[in-house]
């Protein structure tokens, strides 16, 4: 009965189809909502969705075992980072082998790494002409977007294409694929 925790920094919009993805689900459940941003909107989400929430400053993330001992106290099983931007630390990685999984607006290995995050992916695909773009959801480690890749869905970039309207295009395939990829991974050794 896999336990999962959502680690998001902002708006949430991922973290939100996932938590009703699996509302009623049979065995995989969204125990926890963890933010390092205490003014992301993924709070409100957590609050009108039920999933109690935490937020952690960067000294409790990187210098405390708070939320290990957190993740530990709740039996979460995977953590999944929707849209969260901080490295995790290395005891969190080593708590959870395998077990931490991302989605990525863009198709890695390119146009990955640090600050590269939300609308900079979209911006820079479009300068440098990409005639398609997609989202790359992959396992977690000590590097910003190098993990081994689970999956990639892709869409064309058109000329009128603008960051804007390519976030919109990117975040309907998160939504179409990220819950079920997830679900997949967490059933897979129940
Ligand atoms: C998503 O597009 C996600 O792929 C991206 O942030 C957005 C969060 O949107 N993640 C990254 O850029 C990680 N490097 P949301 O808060 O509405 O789910």
């Amino acid at each position: 009965m896999p336990r999962l925790a959502i680690f998001a920094s902002g708006n949430g919009s991922n973290a939100q189809r996932i938590a009703e993805y699996f509302e009623g689900h049979p065995s995989v459940s969204i125990r926890l909502i963890l933010s390092n941003n205490p003014a992301a909107f993924v709070l409100k989400r957590a609050a009108a969705l039920g999933i109690p929430s935490e937020v952690f400053s960067r000294n409790t993330f990187y210098d405390t075992g708070r939320i290990p001992a957190l993740l530990r106290e709740n039996g979460i099983d995977f953590i999944i980072l929707a849209g969260f931007l901080w490295l995790i630390p290395p005891g969190i990685l080593a708590a959870f082998p395998g077990r931490i999984i991302n989605i990525h607006p863009a198709l890695l290995p390119k146009y990955g790494g640090k600050g590269m995050y939300g609308m900079r992916v979209h911006e820079a695909v479009i300068a440098a002409g990409e005639p398609e773009s997609g989202i790359t959801i992959h396992h977690v480690d000590e590097c910003y977007d190098e993990g081994k890749i689970i999956f990639q869905a892709r869409c064309p970039v058109s000329p009128a294409d603008t960051p804007e309207t390519l976030a919109e295009k990117i975040h309907q395939l998160e939504y179409r694929y990220f819950a079920e990829v997830v679900e997949k991974i967490v059933t897979s050794d129940e």
